[in-house]
């Protein structure tokens, strides 16, 4: 028996939302999307060709229409975001500020020749011109493609030659830990001979040097010279309104896309539901707006509500460990969003940090990213949330759009069990299965699908239909396929249990195994390789590496694993770095040839290695093992 909290979660389902959508989904999705301001009506709320789902059929819509215009008459004093920049800056930015600067920077972009369903590539850190940038995208029928920061220039070339985007808006430079890292010379080196970007929008940030060329344009020059007014587009309602890539089971990030009239509809809904934002909120969720959190309840969902937010540019333990804390104090946040490595990292701090803080101001906490520990989930509870906030743990994916499983205090009452996110949103049927589809027993290990289309799904990936079709629809016939492993218990709480297919979560990131494999492949001394993911008192999971190199190679370890930790970092990012890279003969593989990662994470754990029969060659257990320990030995003498 799991323990459960029961505290008072705010309003009740009182028009029986749960009834309405169980009894007809679609017809009680056609009710939320009324909830946004539409051009002109639908025709028809679903066309459900599997796998591919259009929502709300011939209505017009715009998203920064959504997140702006409709809150002109009544909030346009109101601040939107207060940012908080890491070297102790601030800013408030109203929604009749984020009215006037996402108009002139829409005419910018049209003025760079930028039309309805051209890409633009953003590489920008925390700061308002990035919802700035995107809201002007959406305004114009563009389709934005926002890169996290921390990508490296690899990374970036390799996205915008797929989205063929015509411009990148990227700054100067963006502050972490203090000193700048300088994002233009970045996009410089990943855009060298790529013809198809034409113009380089570079907002000045932190004022450091940078290269100007013919293509790049400054931020504030073109804004200085840019008209105020600028109209919506009227959007089809699934016009694409972004493409954000995430890492898959194969080597190449998967360019997920999605819509506009459903994927706002659910936010709008999840929002209220999940938060129960009321219009005195002061919301802050962490996430980088580069990852799928940062779209959706950073820039989207607040904006539809007309919320004030804090958004925050830096390290959250920067300059110190009560940096959080301080932000939260000062702004008197009442809803904080943050993910189970964050609140791993500030538990370890100790307990005495955020009590010298009043965070008396806090009424919902939530977590998203990870499964969270029960005794994290109990530690948020007790010391931030001092017992009187309920957590909103939120299951969801990039692919999904917004959340699918989550408490709602803004709907109803539930017990709460610390590490399940408790049930479905209504509206959204999910169901824990088996290899052949059928619903495993409560309290057995199984997969985690989606029975029907649901308004924030993606559209398909961008350019791969077929991919798409493979990835998500075909293990079970016309149900979506997650990739995460699931119980649900006899209360039917759903506890999710990892991810069954080949993608690591590090700190709540997702990293491909196949991705970062064939980037250490590529390096020259490199015959082979297979990464795994093994627990982490922090960041939840934390990769390790084994390596096979070419014939007859001497190597000196250390140089090595540097080279290819620093490949990884110029590839990838330094999100993907390995904690350790093993030096092994050969890697322990199926008759088949498959690789065994299972028996790879074994061992890095240090788990009783089980049964090796299907194994082609039992001796490369031993042999892996031996280079395991051994490494493991002089890691521990050199700390030592
Ligand atoms: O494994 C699940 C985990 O994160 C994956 C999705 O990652 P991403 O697309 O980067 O989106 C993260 C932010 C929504 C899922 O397949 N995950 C996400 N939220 C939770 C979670 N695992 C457990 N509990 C959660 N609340």
């Amino acid at each position: 028996m799991s323990e459960t909290f029961n505290i008072g979660l705010g309003n009740h389902d009182e028009q029986n939302l749960r009834k309405k959508a169980d009894s007809d989904f679609v017809s009680f999705w056609d009710d939320q999307a009324k909830n946004l301001s539409w051009f002109s009506p639908w025709t028809s709320a679903l066309d459900w060709k599997p796998p591919f789902a259009k929502w709300f059929i011939g209505g017009t819509i715009n998203a920064s229409f959504n997140a702006l215009d409709v809150h002109q008459d009544s909030k346009a004093d109101k601040p939107a975001i207060i940012w908080e920049g890491e070297n102790g800056e601030s800013r408030t930015v109203t929604y009749s500020d984020m009215f006037v600067k996402v108009q002139k920077f829409a005419n910018v972009l049209k003025s760079l020749g930028v039309q309805k369903g051209d890409r633009v590539t953003i590489y920008l850190p925390m700061v308002p011109e990035l919802p700035i940038s995107m809201l002007a995208c959406a305004r114009i029928g563009a389709v934005h493609t926002v890169i996290f920061s921390g990508f490296s220039a690899a990374s970036i070339r390799d996205r915008v030659n797929d989205s063929k985007s015509k411009i990148i808006i990227t700054a100067d430079g963006g502050y972490r830990r203090g000193k700048i890292v300088n994002l233009k010379e970045t996009v410089d080196d990943a855009i060298a001979g790529i013809d198809s970007v034409e113009h380089v929008v570079v907002l000045e940030r932190a004022k450091n040097k940078i290269h100007m060329s013919d293509k790049d344009k400054l931020w504030d020059e073109l804004m200085s010279s840019a008209s105020v007014l600028c109209d919506a587009e009227k959007l089809d309602s699934s016009h694409p309104l972004f493409i954000l890539y995430t890492s898959g089971t194969t080597g190449k990030p998967k360019g997920v896309l999605h819509g506009t009239g459903g994927y706002l509809t659910h936010l709008h809904s999840t929002f209220k539901w999940a938060f129960d934002i009321q219009d005195s909120d002061v919301f802050f969720c962490t996430a980088d707006i580069g990852w799928v959190t940062g779209h959706s309840y950073v820039v989207y969902a607040p904006l539809l509500h007309g919320a004030t937010q804090v958004m925050y540019e830096g390290a959250p333990d920067f300059p110190d460990e009560s940096r959080m804390w301080d932000i939260l104090q000062k702004n008197k946040v009442t809803i904080f969003y943050t993910t189970p490595t964050a609140l791993r990292m500030f538990m370890k701090f100790g307990d005495d940090i955020p009590n010298s803080f009043d965070l008396s101001s806090l009424r919902l906490l939530g977590s998203v990213g990870e499964p969270i520990n029960p005794e994290v989930w109990k530690w948020y509870f007790m010391t931030i949330g001092k017992e009187r906030c309920p957590i909103i743990d939120t299951w969801w994916q990039t692919e999904t759009g917004g959340m699918l499983i989550s408490p709602l205090p803004g709907l109803e009452t539930i017990p709460l069990k610390p590490g399940s996110g408790t049930r479905p949103i209504p509206g959204v049927s999910l169901d824990v299965v088996d290899e052949n589809g059928d619903t495993v027993p409560s309290d057995i290990k199984g997969y985690l699908v989606v029975n029907n289309p649901w308004p924030g799904m993606l559209l398909t990936l961008w350019g791969e239909n077929e991919k798409y079709q493979k990835v998500y629809w075909s293990k079970y016939e016309n149900r979506y396929y997650s990739g995460d492993y699931a119980r649900r218990d006899d209360d039917g709480y759903i506890w999710l249990l990892g991810r069954a297919d080949d993608v690591l979560k590090v700190a709540g990131h997702r990293i491909g195994t196949a991705e970062l494999e064939s980037c250490i492949v590529s390096h020259d001394n490199v015959a082979e390789s297979a990464v795994c993911g093994i627990p982490d008192d922090v960041k939840g999971e934390v990769i390790i590496a084994f390596v096979v190199l070419r014939n007859g190679l001497k190597f000196d370890s250390d140089v090595l694993q540097k080279e290819i930790t620093g490949k990884i970092r110029s590839d990838i990012g330094s999100i993907a770095t390995p904690k350790q890279i093993y030096f092994v003969p050969r890697l322990p593989k199926t008759r088949s040839g498959k690789i065994m990662r299972r028996i790879l994470k074994t061992i890095g754990t240090g788990d009783v290695i089980g049964d090796t029969s299907t194994l082609e060659d039992g001796a490369a257990v031993t042999d892996v093992k031996k280079v395991f320990d051994e490494t493991q030995k002089s890691i521990r003498k050199k700390s030592a």
